[in-house]
Parts: C-alpha cells; structure tokens; sequence
C-alpha cells in the first residue's frame, strides 16, 4: 500500500505502459487521474479499474494542457507517457512531421510539467519517457533519438531546478509490447519482437508491466533525482543491428 494517500496523474493513462502504471499504484493503495486525448478510451480504462478520473487532455495544444491544469486535483507524482513517434529516412522524412513529433513527445510534456507544478504538492516527482535511441541509435530513427535526448537532458536540469521540493526522473524502455504497435500488421510486429528480442540479453522483448514496475521505483524511491532509468533487456550491450 505504498500509494496510499496519494494521487497519481498519468498522461498517456489510457493505453500502454501508462495504463500498467495506473493499475500498479491503484494496486499499490493510489489514485489516479488518467489523461490523453482519447476521452472514450479513458473511460474505458476507468470503468475497467473501478477507480479513478479520466482528464482528456491535447498536450500539444496550450488550451487544452491549461484546462487540464486547472482541473488537475492536487497530486504526489506526475507521470508522462504520451507520446507520438515519427520515423523514416532522414533524407526523406519531411521536416515537418519531425516538428510534430518534438511538439508531442518533448514541447507536450515540457508544458504538461511546467503546468502542474502548481498542483504537486511538496515530496512529489515528475517521471518522463524517452527510450534507448537518445543513446543506441537505430536506422531511420535518427530524429526520435534526438527528441529523447532532449526529454532527457530536460530530466536532469529540472532535477536541479525543481529540488528539493520535486524530483525529476525519465524512464527510457527498450522495445516492450505496448499498444503502441496496434496499428501494426500482427505477422510483421511478431517478427519485429522476435528478431528485438533475439539481439536483447535477456532473449526477449519486454512487457508493459516490467516497464511499469521501474516507473513506481521512480515515483516511490525518495534518494533518486535526475536518472535516466533504462527498462530495455540489456539493448545497450546488445550486439550492433546488421545493416
Ligand atoms: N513501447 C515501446 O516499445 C517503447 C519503446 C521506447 C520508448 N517508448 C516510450 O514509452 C512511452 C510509452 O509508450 P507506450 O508504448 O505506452 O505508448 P502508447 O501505448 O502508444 O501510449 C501513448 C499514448 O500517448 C497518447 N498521446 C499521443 N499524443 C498525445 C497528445 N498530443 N496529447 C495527449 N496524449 C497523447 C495516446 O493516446 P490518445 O490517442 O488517447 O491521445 C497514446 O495512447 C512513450 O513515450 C514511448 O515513446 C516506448
């Protein structure tokens, strides 16, 4: 019951390793308020926890991340997993879905932040998500690891900013099955696991509870402040991808 007492805001809630996370701190005694920009999903997820408040929220629009911050009740901790990716060779991507993407996966959780700071009460955490491209690059994804670069760099000077009323982590996931690759054809993403999973360590890819786990060490553990926590199967001593 280490959540007791506590509410816990989670954007990206709804699906994924965020809605792992919700279920483990409601588990764990917590609240949640859940958020994204799928409000029916978030219902959804809500009815299936019996527990807890669906926020829809648009972080890429100033608007809606204020109305979001306004009616945020007081929190212990604020978790982001939101995100949207964009891939593809960097001769070819267009420049402007890589601006996209830095608006939802840096811009959307730098003001999601920046907005609840009121309401996180003293002793709380912010927890980002980047993922291992910031450090182990793959082909055709060289604009994603920048933006995780980005959130992470952003990890360590808020942690110094924002101590020692708030601490701030990030936590980088290797390739964990996640909605995330719903849209995928199911035959190519088993293939997709299959061959991650076979240069990984640990032989496979990850779950969204294992993902979720390391979140709630972030929220809980008071002595950890401007970590990049990697939950990646050991992606940074795999062997090097073939070309
Ligand atoms: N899964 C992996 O293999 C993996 C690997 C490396 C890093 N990561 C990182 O880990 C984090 C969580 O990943 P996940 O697999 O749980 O992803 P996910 O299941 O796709 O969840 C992300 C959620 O973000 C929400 N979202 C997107 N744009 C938004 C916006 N502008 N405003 C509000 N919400 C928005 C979407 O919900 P709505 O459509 O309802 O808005 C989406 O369901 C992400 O940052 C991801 O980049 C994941």
């Amino acid at each position: 019951m280490r959540f007791q007492g506590q509410t816990v805001a989670v954007v990206g809630g709804g699906s994924g390793i965020g809605k792992a996370i919700a279920r483990q701190v409601i588990a764990a005694g917590g609240e949640v308020v859940i958020s994204s920009r799928d409000g029916a999903k978030l219902d959804t997820a809500i009815a299936k926890f019996a527990t807890g408040r669906a926020l829809p929220v648009d972080m890429t629009d100033a608007a809606s991340v204020a109305a979001w911050a306004e009616a945020l009740p007081e929190i212990d901790h604020l978790v982001i997993s939101a995100s949207s990716a964009a891939h593809g060779p960097f001769a070819e991507l267009p420049e402007t879905d890589l601006r996209r993407m830095f608006d939802a996966k840096f811009f959307g959780p730098y003001s999601m932040a920046k907005a609840a700071l009121k309401k996180l009460r003293p002793g709380g955490s912010i927890t980002f998500f980047s993922g291992v491209l910031s450090r182990r690059p793959g082909m055709n994804c060289s604009g994603l690891g920048a933006v995780n670069g980005a959130v992470e760099a952003l990890t360590r000077g808020l942690a110094l900013e924002l101590g020692p009323d708030v601490r701030v982590n990030c936590l980088s996931p290797g390739m964990v099955r996640s909605d995330a690759y719903a849209g995928m054809n199911p035959k190519a993403r088993e293939t997709m696991y299959d061959a991650t999973g076979a240069s990984l360590p640990v032989g496979r890819v990850g779950t969204v509870e294992e993902a979720a786990e390391a979140a709630i060490f972030l929220m809980s553990n008071t002595y950890t402040s401007g970590v990049v926590l990697d939950v990646d199967g050991g992606h940074m001593i795999r062997q090097y991808a073939q070309r």
